[in-house]
């Protein structure tokens, strides 16, 4: 049986996560921050550990007290997150600098006070939960792209890093799913953008509040397909989830071969000469 650590279980994609981890009989210690959170047991346990993620100490002690209770912990999933939507103008900068804090700064604690304890097991996962808006940001989310993109690059970094330790790293990016995340309970919008951005990010907005409820990303399928990724011999270090997350890396990825090419010319004519 596995050990999993997963931040964020009360709701979304950690709670559907946490109960399919439990139904199959292997053991949840889990951050909220409310002591109720409904899931069962199952043939496996729960240990709920409550931590409010935008205070690094909060995040750090959580992991922690974790590898106290289990001793050794298999999976790492830095699953807790919200989003911030709306012009980077209109965006407040307590509201930005917590975002990072938690979609950043909390998962960077707990996977730097981790470290210690997976280096001594010699193996382990680290998930992040990003998202194909870090990849492939679309308009009017700039600081929330901003802040899965820190979380991309981090995870990419580590991986080479932790490599020779046995350690693996996943960011895992998610397009559209059906929890809570565009729901007001979940979503931080910036100060409306006035007549300037009516045309752009007033219609992103609009859309956003088109799509919550019908995303076509299933929870239930999420956790299983991070099952299926953790058991995997070689588990790849950038993993999609859901088709439009699919549709929306391919197209960046072409729009980024061709813009290379088309400056390639300048992007060369910066070496010193014979370097
Ligand atoms: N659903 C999507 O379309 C989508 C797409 C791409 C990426 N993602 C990412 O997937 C992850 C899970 O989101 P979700 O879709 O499951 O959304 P969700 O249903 O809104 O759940 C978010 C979870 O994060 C927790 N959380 C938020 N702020 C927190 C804080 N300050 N401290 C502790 N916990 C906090 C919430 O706990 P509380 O109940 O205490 O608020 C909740 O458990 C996030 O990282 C999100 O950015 C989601």
């Amino acid at each position: 049986m596995t050990t999993w650590f997963i931040t964020g279980i009360s709701r979304g994609l950690g709670k559907a996560l946490a109960q399919a981890r439990l139904a199959c009989g292997d053991t949840v210690i889990g951050t909220a921050r409310t002591t109720e959170v409904p899931l069962e047991e199952g043939l496996g346990r729960l240990h709920l550990l409550s931590a409010d993620l935008s205070d690094g100490d909060d995040a750090e002690a959580a992991i922690r007290q974790a590898f106290e209770i289990a001793g050794r912990i298999d999976v790492i999933v830095n699953n807790a997150g919200y989003g911030l939507l709306g012009a980077l103008e209109m965006a407040a900068n307590e509201d930005v600098e917590r975002l990072f804090s938690v979609d950043v700064f909390a998962p960077f604690r707990i996977i730097k006070a981790a470290l210690p304890f997976l280096r001594a097991q010699g193996r382990g996962h680290i998930i992040n939960v990003t998202s194909i808006a870090g990849r492939a940001p679309g308009i009017g989310s700039a600081m929330y792209s901003a802040a899965k993109a820190a979380l991309e690059g981090m995870s990419a970094a580590l991986a080479l890093e932790v490599e020779p330790f046995g350690i693996k790293v996943t960011a895992v990016a998610p397009g559209a799913f059906r929890t809570d995340f565009l729901s007001d309970h979940s979503i931080r919008k910036s100060d409306a953008a006035g007549a300037a951005y009516a045309e752009t990010i007033g219609q992103s907005s609009a859309a956003f509040d088109a799509a919550h409820g019908r995303q076509a990303g299933d929870p239930v399928l999420a956790a299983q397909a991070l099952l299926d990724l953790v058991k995997s011999d070689n588990p790849p270090l950038h993993l999609l989830l859901g088709t439009d997350a699919l549709r929306r890396a391919r197209s960046k990825i072409d729009q980024v071969a061709k813009e290379i090419d088309a400056w390639e010319a300048v992007t060369r004519s910066t070496d010193f000469v014979g370097a």
